[in-house]
Order: C-alpha cells, then structure tokens, then sequence
C-alpha cells in the first residue's frame, strides 16, 4: 500500500512537471464538437507540429501545447493575431504518374489505407488524363513528405506531394528544438514576391499564464521568390 501510494506521489510530482504548458494531458477540444475557427486553429497546430517533426501524423500533446501556445502568442501581441500559417501542401493526399492498377491495390493494403482517388474538377482532367496524373486521398492527414517517402521505400512507388501554391507572404513556424515560434508577415505582392517581410520571434514561457517573450522583431527587404526565413530566427 505504502508503495502504491509513492507510485501515485511520484506520478504526480512528473505529471506537475509538465502541467502547465509543455505536454498537456489529454485535450477535450479532440472530442468535442467545435467551431469552425477552433478547428481551423487545431488543424493549424496540427500541421505545424508534423513540419517540425517530420512526422507521419501529428503528436498529439506536441499539438496542444503549440495550439495553446499560438493562442497565448495572438492574444498578447494582437500585432500578430491575423498571421496564420502557410499551407505548404496538402494532408492526406499523394499525386501519382503512371500509375498502375496493382500498385493501386498494394498501396491500398498497407497500414496508410484504405486510398480513395481523388475526381478531378472537369477543367483540369483532359490535362491530367494526358499526364496520367492519379491523385490519392488517405484516411487520415498524413504528412505527404513523410508518406511518399515510406511507400518508395515499402512498395518501391515514387509520389509526390500536392503542393499548395497559394501564398499571402505570412507564416507561422515552430521551431522544435528551441520551441520557439516564427511569425512572418509579407507585404507587397507576395503571391510572385514579397517586397518585405516582418519577423517576430517569441518564447512562450512555461507557467500558467503562458507568458509570451518578444525576442526578435524585424523587417527584411525580399527581392526574391522564398527567400529562406533568416537563419538567426532559429534560435
Ligand atoms: C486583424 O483583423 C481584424 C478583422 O479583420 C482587424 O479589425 C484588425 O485590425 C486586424 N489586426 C491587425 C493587427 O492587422
Ligand atoms: C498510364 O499509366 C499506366 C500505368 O503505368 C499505363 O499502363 C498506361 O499505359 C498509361 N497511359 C498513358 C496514356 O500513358
Ligand atoms: C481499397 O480497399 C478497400 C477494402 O479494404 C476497398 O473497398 C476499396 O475499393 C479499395 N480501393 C481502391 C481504390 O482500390
């Protein structure tokens, strides 16, 4: 009994560890019916946890406290709470060349099905058709910069990922081995290019009030089609 009661005095001493904002326990908001702004804030974290973590789906508690975090970042700098992330390709969906009927079904039996072929819009498929473009969509939001490369190597099946061309110039970026976060604001035509980017970088302290630090704050000039994001937001 004594030792049982340790057991818990101690499970308790590591759960408080990481209470208040790295790994929080459990998430109501999975299960919950949601909003559509609250849905579209979890997809959000969800897809920058997988570029973080180069993972296949996204951790969920790596999820929650960048949801948390993002919430706790728009909310004390209201300078940056319409900058949302950038979509840089599409969850849950691969594109295909040439691709066979029986590479469809060994595809479709690995643990990442059952697949469903995407239908095409009416406009596009004539040009796809002569391509021979097939479009996969998977169960579940998979990374496609983590699934294509585990079909080549499962099945020996080249893919790509589709790539979301859209593009306002801002961005919102985790950084997984500092937990920092990236915020970039474009400004000018940035579908072609931008003319300049603001930068932010925070640090989301670990205390219950999420308590947001402003660690670097600057514009750069862009000349240049994705430019990278200067290196010294890394930190
Ligand atoms: C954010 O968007 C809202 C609604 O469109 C607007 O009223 C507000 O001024 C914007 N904030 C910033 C900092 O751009
Ligand atoms: C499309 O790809 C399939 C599978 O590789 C192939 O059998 C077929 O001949 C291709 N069609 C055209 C029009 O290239
Ligand atoms: C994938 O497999 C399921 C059964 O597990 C089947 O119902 C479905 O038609 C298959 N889809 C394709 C595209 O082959």
């Amino acid at each position: 009994m004594y030792a049982f009661n340790l057991f818990i005095f101690v499970m308790i001493l590591l759960g408080a560890h990481s209470l208040d904002c790295n790994y929080p326990k459990g998430d109501s908001n999975f299960y919950v019916p949601m909003t559509r702004k609250a849905q579209f804030f979890l997809r959000e974290a969800e897809l920058m946890a997988m570029e973080a973590t180069d993972s296949v789906l996204p951790n969920r508690q790596l999820t929650t406290k960048i949801r948390l975090d993002m919430e706790a970042i728009r909310a004390q700098f209201p300078i940056v709470r319409n900058i949302t992330h950038r979509k840089k390709w599409a969850p849950g969906k691969l594109r295909f060349q040439s691709i066979s009927p029986d590479d469809l079904r060994r595809i479709n039996e690995t643990e990442y099905g059952p697949i469903k072929i995407r239908h095409l819009n009416i406009r596009y498929r004539a040009v796809e058709n002569t391509l021979n473009i097939t479009y996969l969509n998977f169960p579940k939001l998979y990374n496609p910069l983590v699934l294509g490369p585990a079909l080549l190597e499962m099945l020996g099946i080249e893919s790509e990922p589709v790539m979301s061309i859209f593009r306002d110039g801002d961005d919102t970026i985790f950084n997984a081995e500092t937990s920092n976060y990236i915020f970039v604001k474009g400004s000018g035509k940035c579908f072609i290019s931008c003319e300049q980017k603001h930068f932010w970088l925070f640090m989301v302290k670990c205390n219950k009030n999420r308590e947001v630090v402003l660690i670097k704050d600057y514009m750069v000039r862009y000349n240049t089609l994705d430019s990278p994001v200067p290196t010294d937001l890394f930190i």
